[in-house]
């Protein structure tokens, strides 16, 4: 297996070691003090950072690109997962890559044929994977699962943090759990809190991405408590 192969599998390794893991998305937290809020971070635990980058044009919402990761690139040894919500991820992918992404996700609904990109990201050693939002039929996704490292489930329409949780993503994990076992990395966003983590968990996520439900509340470590008690196996009864 080539460098950048083995380094595409070490990251999937240490997620699995570690599932579920919660990634917090750098959405809400406070960019005027972006090296403290990666301390606190890191100091509650989190084993990764989810950076949600828009472009204004795939999503009505324009964040942050490549100087961000980068800058968190020098300061953290945390995996960063970069998920890309862009008209055009196939001209920005490479760009992440260098920028210091271990793992990129990038939305089906902007790139209808996605295996090349997959393939492209994961030959220079990063984990690639499709995003889906709630409104997108499960089908533009489910043929192109077997070339993925991870799929991104959203419970809410890419563009905002703060909405509520869709429980259209837990039939949607539960169905990829089943059919494609526990290789694949499953990541689901959006409205993960105490309230929805017993679900999410329960119907096979690996990666959780939480943002309110973290920057919301004064202490992280705390927010990081709550959220991991609710955890469930997969497969255990929850309420949905
Ligand atoms: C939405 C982003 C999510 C969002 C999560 O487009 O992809 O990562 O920031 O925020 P909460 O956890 O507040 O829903
Ligand atoms: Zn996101």
């Amino acid at each position: 297996m080539s460098q950048n192969g083995s380094r595409v599998e070490q990251t999937k390794k240490l997620f699995r070691g570690i599932r579920p893991a919660v990634l917090p998305s750098l959405l809400l937290c406070d960019f005027a003090n972006l090296q403290r809020e990666v301390e606190r971070l890191e100091e509650a635990g989190v084993e990764a950072l989810h950076l949600d980058v828009m472009d204004g044009q795939f999503v009505p919402n324009l964040t942050y690109g490549m100087p961000i990761v980068e800058s968190l690139r020098k300061i953290t040894s945390l995996k960063i997962d970069v998920h890309l919500m862009i008209a055009k991820p196939e001209s920005y992918a490479k760009a992440f890559v260098d920028a210091g992404a271990d793992l990129i996700t990038f939305h089906i609904e902007a790139h209808r044929q996605p295996v090349q990109l997959l393939d492209e990201i994961r030959s220079l050693g990063v984990a690639a994977g499709l995003a889906i939002n709630p409104s997108t039929p499960m089908d533009w996704l489910i043929g192109f699962v077997p070339n993925c490292d991870l799929v991104l489930i959203m419970s809410v329409q890419a563009g905002f943090g703060g909405q509520a949780f869709n429980p259209i993503a837990l039939q949607r994990l539960k169905m990829l759990r089943e059919a494609y076992g526990p290789e694949l990395l499953l990541e689901v966003d959006g409205g993960i809190n105490c309230q929805t983590t017993p679900d999410v968990t329960s119907h096979g996520a690996d990666l959780l991405v939480v943002g309110s439900a973290i920057f919301r509340e004064a202490d992280y470590c705390q927010a990081m408590t709550r959220l991991r008690c609710n955890f469930k196996p997969f497969g255990a009864q929850s309420d949905a």
